[in-house]
């Protein structure tokens, strides 16, 4: 159990809200429902009995979430209001539906109607990078959910959150959206910290994108689902490949830096792994109940088999180089892929065995690719709950869906930690189960 107090899960409010909302009709006389979560209630943070019970609290002390979702007064009056929006880090299933999203929001619902774009990622944001932001309406964003990437351009890397702040006071950006990973999120919360420090009235509002699905506290990243479901697409051609011929083996080298959810869902998607190498579960190669050994056993008994490691798997086994990381401050992997490739060749050719070994990495090909119809519904109902959060004036947010509600969840909390696979939960024993591989550890 996470020892979370309110202090934790509080979102910062810019002031009362004076307006009326142009959404209140839409919203009759709603209460909290199965399907529904009134503004006032809260989500809990626990779904089972012992986690909540664990917490020796009463009810109404448990650690809950705001509730995402429209408010009946809100804090910006929409005729006055400005917006902008800026996509930080690696590329996602999903970017263009949550910008068309917004965008469209904004405009169609509260009568937003000045929105821009920043180009480039935080890099787009400062004056000296001579990139004026792009003007956005419902024409601009018109047909962009049908293409992957993102319409603005993406960088890694902060900026000076002041020289940030600067640029947003000089446009009179009164809501700002970032739409980026973990890195990208603190440099949100840098220019929160900036905006109230100087005391402006600005809305920073987070939508988590990661295709790794490594954000804590939320049920699954956007654009996650389509990664997987394109990974999966690997897996079977690696299998076809290696049950085509003798001997034949698939390696299937998958993202995931730190988390395993690609490798764990793709493989399950299609069931046709033998082994899924994931960060968190360490493994052995050599040895009796080594990976070579069980993978040649395998070989030998069905003639074919196939290996979907994750990119951040088996890091113990390389060369450590701790000091190299990206600009937004990850840790740059060695290769894995490459290295199983050989060993597994080494393997087989001092046991005398003969492999024919295929090789793929999907590489970004999983996540340049346009949302599918899930992710594609769900990065609108993010983009809505992004926007509902803004214009009551809420910032230092993230939006995200825990246990099938849509919340608010402060900045410092999807960053604080990292969401991975647990080598003790259902996700990791079902892969154990559909594989049929040991536990090596
Ligand atoms: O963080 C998401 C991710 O897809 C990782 O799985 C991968 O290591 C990384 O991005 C690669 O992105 P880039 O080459 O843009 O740094």
């Amino acid at each position: 159990v996470t020892d979370l107090s309110a202090a934790d899960l509080a979102i910062p409010v810019l002031g009362p809200s004076r307006y009326a909302s142009p959404i209140a009709t839409l919203l009759g006389d709603r209460r909290t429902s199965a399907h529904y979560v009134a503004a006032d209630d809260r989500v809990l943070v626990d779904d089972t009995l012992a986690m909540a019970s664990a917490r020796n609290v009463a009810v109404a002390d448990l650690p809950a979430f705001e509730a995402g979702g429209p408010r009946r007064e809100i804090y910006f009056d929409p005729i006055h209001t400005r917006a902008a929006i800026v996509t930080c880090g690696g590329l996602c299933p999903g970017l263009n539906d949550v910008i068309r999203g917004l965008v469209l929001e904004l405009s169609r619902q509260y009568g937003v109607n000045e929105i821009y774009g920043f180009r480039n990622g935080y890099q787009g944001m400062v004056a000296e990078a001579g990139l004026d932001p792009i003007g956005l309406s419902p024409d601009v964003v018109g047909r962009i959910h049908e293409q992957g990437g993102t319409m603005l351009g993406t960088s890694r890397g902060a900026q000076d959150p002041d020289r940030v702040v600067d640029r947003l006071v000089e446009l009179g950006i009164d809501i700002l959206f970032v739409l980026g990973g973990d890195g990208s999120m603190r440099g949100a919360q840098g220019i929160v910290d900036a905006a109230t420090a100087r005391g402006l009235d600005l809305a920073v509002v987070g939508v988590p994108k990661t295709i790794d699905n490594d954000i804590p506290f939320i049920d699954h990243s956007f654009g996650f689902q389509t990664a997987f479901s394109t990974a999966k697409d690997a897996i079977r051609a690696a299998h076809i490949e290696a049950s085509a011929v003798p001997q034949g083996v698939g390696l299937v080298r998958l993202m995931g830096r730190h988390s395993g959810f690609i490798a764990c869902y793709a493989a399950l998607a299609n069931n046709d792994a033998d082994f899924v190498l994931i960060p968190e579960v360490p493994f052995r190669l050599e040895g009796a109940d080594g990976l070579l050994a069980r993978l040649r056993h395998r070989v030998t008994e069905q003639g074919h088999a196939v290996v979907v490691v994750a990119e951040g798997a088996g890091q113990h086994l390389l060369r450590r180089n701790p000091a190299q990381t990206d600009a937004s401050g990850n840790a740059k992997l060695h290769d894995i892929g490459q290295l199983l490739g050989q060993r597994i060749t080494d393997h087989f050719a001092a046991a005398g065995a003969p492999l024919v070994l295929r090789y793929l990495d999907p590489s970004y090909s999983i996540r340049s690719v346009p949302a599918n119809a899930y992710d594609a519904a769900y990065c609108v109902r993010l983009a809505h709950t992004a926007v509902h959060a803004a214009m009551a004036g809420r910032t230092g947010l993230v939006v995200g869906r825990w246990h099938g509600r849509f919340v608010h969840l402060p900045i410092a909390l999807a960053t604080g930690s990292r969401n991975q696979v647990d080598p003790n939960g259902d996700l990791w024993l079902a892969v154990l189960e559909a594989t049929g591989q040991p536990a090596f550890s």
